[in-house]
């Protein structure tokens, strides 16, 4: 499998029972590594690890609540006991509220910081301490950072989520930055996916649709799939294959960038 190749790579994958998670998960088992999955919904967390361990990797659940240090602390603690070490983590866990600005409602503002942006940061913060020369696992690693093509164009009716996925952005830069200066041996990169359509993603042309910018769904979609030179909608095995490149040494000399997997739709 050459340079792509995760053989011994332990990982953990936030938001990772369904949807793009649960398609990263098992795109870094499929290459060797051993994944851990940390989710809210802990019954779909259990099927999506459980699949997964059928295949032949090895691959674990954990609860995990991104917003929350303590839950971090636990599911940092559960990925070392059970996959024997964490060098690999992708922070994919988000949220998504559609609102013009005109509607946006502070509290639900405030839900998407708290999942998108502290949720990253914190996933970061307990990467660096556990991977970092000296900390619980402290063999370096690499972090990808799930963004959005929400942070490179301007889409009507999710200002607040797009800020959300710019901070992603930002959060990437810096804390590859603090990385590498710092000596932790840990690369941070993001992706930025285009439209999928995974439950995120199907809710949000049916909100387009609900707050007056297209006539249907349908042609929601189909402007969206106008806008991207490759021509179709994202699938989720399309971020999942990105981000076995960037955790892998293929991508060794590779940090603090943002890859766009949205078929050209931001250039
Ligand atoms: N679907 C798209 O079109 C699209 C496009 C660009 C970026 N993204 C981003 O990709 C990521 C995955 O999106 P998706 O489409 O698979 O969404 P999804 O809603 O299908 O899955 C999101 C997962 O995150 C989990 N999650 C939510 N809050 C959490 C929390 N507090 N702690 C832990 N887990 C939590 C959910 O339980 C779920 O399993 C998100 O960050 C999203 O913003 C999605």
């Amino acid at each position: 499998m050459g340079n792509f190749d995760l053989t011994g790579r332990k990982a953990l994958v936030t938001g990772g029972a369904r949807g793009i998670g649960a398609s990263i998960a098992e795109a870094l088992a499929k290459a060797g590594a051993a994944v851990m999955i940390g989710d809210i919904l802990n019954d779909l967390g259990q099927q999506t690890a459980s699949a997964i361990a059928k295949t032949g990797a090895k691959a674990g659940f954990t609860p995990l609540d991104v917003r929350e240090d303590a839950s971090w602390q636990a599911a940092v603690a559960a990925t070392i006991s059970t996959l024997g070490g964490f060098d690999v983590l992708v922070n994919n866990a988000g949220i998504e509220i559609t609102a013009l600005v005109v509607d946006i409602d502070a509290a639900e503002l405030r839900r998407m910081l708290d999942v998108n942006i502290v949720g990253v940061s914190l996933g970061m913060k307990h990467a660096f301490r556990t991977m970092r020369p000296g900390g619980p696992a402290g063999k370096g690693g690499a972090v990808v950072n799930i963004s959005s093509v929400a942070a490179t164009i301007a889409f009507p009716s999710i200002a607040g989520y797009s800020a959300t996925k710019s901070a992603v952005d930002r959060l990437t830069r810096v804390g590859a930055m603090e990385a590498g200066k710092l000596g932790y041996g840990v690369r941070v990169n993001c992706i930025y996916p285009g439209l999928i359509p995974t439950d995120m993603g199907m809710k949000l042309a049916g909100d387009v649709v609900a707050a007056g910018l297209w006539p249907t769904t349908d042609a929601a979609v189909g402007d969206v799939v106008g806008q991207t030179p490759l021509g179709r909608l994202g699938e989720v095995g399309d971020v999942a294959d990105a981000a076995v490149f960037l955790c892998s040494d293929a991508a060794r000399f590779i940090t603090g960038v943002g890859l766009p997997v949205d078929g050209g739709m931001g250039m």
